[in-house]
């Protein structure tokens, strides 16, 4: 049977919508966690040689969801001790998800949409996705996602929080979880060793 990497050597997997502040989240966990941080988007633009954008206008949303389905899972299996940031559609892909709660630690940026709103306009031009789509198409794509997100995960509001606070809290939670989880395993019989 395979041998699924230990709680504290998983990667920590940072899922949610565009513009929730994953990779300057991850930069700031990378360096509190002294772990290497790896934007999936970027790792994609680097390997095919051409921005997100680009990928979406040349080859269609199609092949860039194969790509990232690609990347992503390819990283999830291979590397360890790594934050890991994800595409905003990447979630959507059942084996995207499976390869990493497998691997990894889940973890939502969750954002309110009036939050996002706001946000709206720092990210528009860059995101193909929300090309030539209404409000209302982009709140009910918001909503949608959110649902998907929520499979297994763990997740923090980020609300109204500072980056540095948002990622301080991921810490919190991680350190609680990496703590209790080593001494309170549960021996053969499903007894926490601890308990008895
Ligand atoms: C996408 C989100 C983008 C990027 C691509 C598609 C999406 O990543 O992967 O433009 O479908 O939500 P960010 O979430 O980093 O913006």
């Amino acid at each position: 049977m395979e041998q699924l990497p230990a709680l504290r050597e998983r990667n920590i997997v940072l899922i949610g919508f565009m513009g929730s502040g994953k990779s300057t989240i991850g930069n700031l966990l990378s360096k509190k966690l002294y772990r290497d941080f790896i934007d999936v988007d970027t790792y994609i633009e680097k390997q095919q040689g051409m921005s997100i954008p680009d990928i979406f206008r040349e080859k269609g949303e199609e092949t860039f969801r194969e790509i990232e389905k690609e990347a992503t899972v390819h990283l999830c299996e291979k590397e360890r001790l790594k934050i890991l940031a994800l595409g905003g559609g990447a979630y959507s892909q059942p084996e995207i998800r499976e390869v990493c709660m497998k691997y990894g630690i889940v973890i939502l940026l969750n954002l309110s949409w009036e939050t996002w709103k706001e946000r709206l306009p720092l990210i528009q031009d860059n995101r193909p996705v929300l090309q030539n789509k209404t409000l209302d198409e982009m709140e009910t794509l918001f909503y949608e996602r959110r649902q998907i997100y929520s499979l297994n995960t763990l997740q923090i509001d980020t609300d109204g929080k500072s980056e540095e606070a948002a990622a301080d809290e991921i810490v919190h939670l991680l350190k609680l979880g990496w703590d209790w989880y080593p001494t309170h395993m549960p021996d053969e019989r499903g007894r926490d060793k601890n308990l008895k």
